[in-house]
C-alpha cells in the first residue's frame, strides 16, 4: 500500500509560485501608490515621540532644573546638559567605572541610571570634590602616588575611592570581608575588592591602592 507522503513540489511549481507572489505584491504596492494610501510602515518613518520631563538635581552644591528627554542617563545629563565633563564615559554599559559619581553619599555608575530617577538628589562629581588649587585629600594623594597615567579613569577612581572609605567606616561589608558582624578592616584586599569595578587601562592599580591607603591613614 502506498503511504501518503504529502504534497510533492517540483522546481518549476516553486518558481511559478514565487513569481505569482512577487507579482501580487507589486500589484498591491502600485494600487496603494495610485490611491495615495500610506505604506504600512510609514508610521515608523516619523520616528518615535520624544517624551520630556523636568528634573531638579543638586550637583556639587548648586541646584539645577533640566528639561530632559526621559531616556537621558545621569552621565549624559551632566556632560551634555550641564557641561560638567570631568566625569568620563568609558563603556556606557556599567563595566568600567569611569562614570562613577557619588549620589546622596553612595557611589554609582552614572551611565546606568536615568537622570529623571534622581529628582532632588545630591550629586557629587570630581569637580565638586576639589579644584586644582584646593584639592581633596584623595586627589592630592593620587597626584603624590602617581595613581594615573592617561587620567581617563581617574575622576571615577577618585569618586569611588572617597565613597569606599565612607563605606568601610559605615561597616558595609564586601565580598572579602571575613566577619560580617564587625567593622571591615581597611586592608589591601578590601580596597582592591571594593575598587574592582573601576578599570584602569593604564594599570596604575598599585599606586591607586597606595593613594587610598594614605588617605585612610594606613600603610599598604
Ligand atoms: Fe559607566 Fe563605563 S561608562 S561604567
Ligand atoms: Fe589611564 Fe587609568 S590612568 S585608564
Amino acid at each position: 500500500m502506498l503511504k501518503d507522503t504529502g504534497p510533492v513540489f517540483s522546481r518549476r511549481s516553486v518558481v511559478a509560485a514565487g513569481a505569482m507572489t512577487a507579482a501580487a505584491a507589486m500589484t498591491s504596492s502600485q494600487a496603494r501608490a495610485q490611491n495615495r494610501e500610506p505604506e504600512p510602515h510609514a508610521a515608523h518613518e516619523e520616528g518615535p515621540k520624544v517624551s520630556q520631563m523636568k528634573v531638579r538635581l543638586t550637583v556639587n552644591g548648586s541646584p539645577y532644573e533640566l528639561n530632559l528627554d526621559t531616556r537621558t542617563s545621569l552621565l549624559d545629563a551632566r556632560r551634555e546638559h550641564l557641561h560638567l565633563t570631568g566625569t568620563k564615559k568609558g563603556c556606557d554599559h556599567g563595566q568600567c567605572g569611569a562614570c562613577t559619581v557619588i549620589v546622596d553619599g553612595v557611589r554609582i555608575n552614572s551611565c546606568l541610571t536615568l537622570a529623571v530617577m534622581h529628582e532632588g538628589d545630591r550629586i557629587t562629581t570630581i569637580e565638586g570634590l576639589g579644584t586644582p588649587a584646593r584639592m581633596h585629600p584623595m586627589q592630592a594623594a593620587f597626584v603624590k602616588h602617581d595613581g594615573y597615567q592617561c587620567g581617563y579613569c581617574t575622576p571615577g577612581q577618585i569618586c569611588s575611592a572617597v565613597a569606599v572609605l565612607d563605606e568601610i567606616k559605615a561597616g558595609v561589608p564586601s565580598h572579602v570581608t571575613a566577619d560580617l558582624t564587625a567593622i571591615p578592616e581597611l586592608s589591601v584586599d578590601e580596597v582592591r575588592e571594593r575598587m574592582s569595578g573601576n578599570i584602569c587601562r593604564c594599570g596604575a592599580y598599585s599606586n591607586i591602592v597606595e593613594a587610598i591607603a594614605e588617605v585612610a591613614g594606613r600603610p599598604t
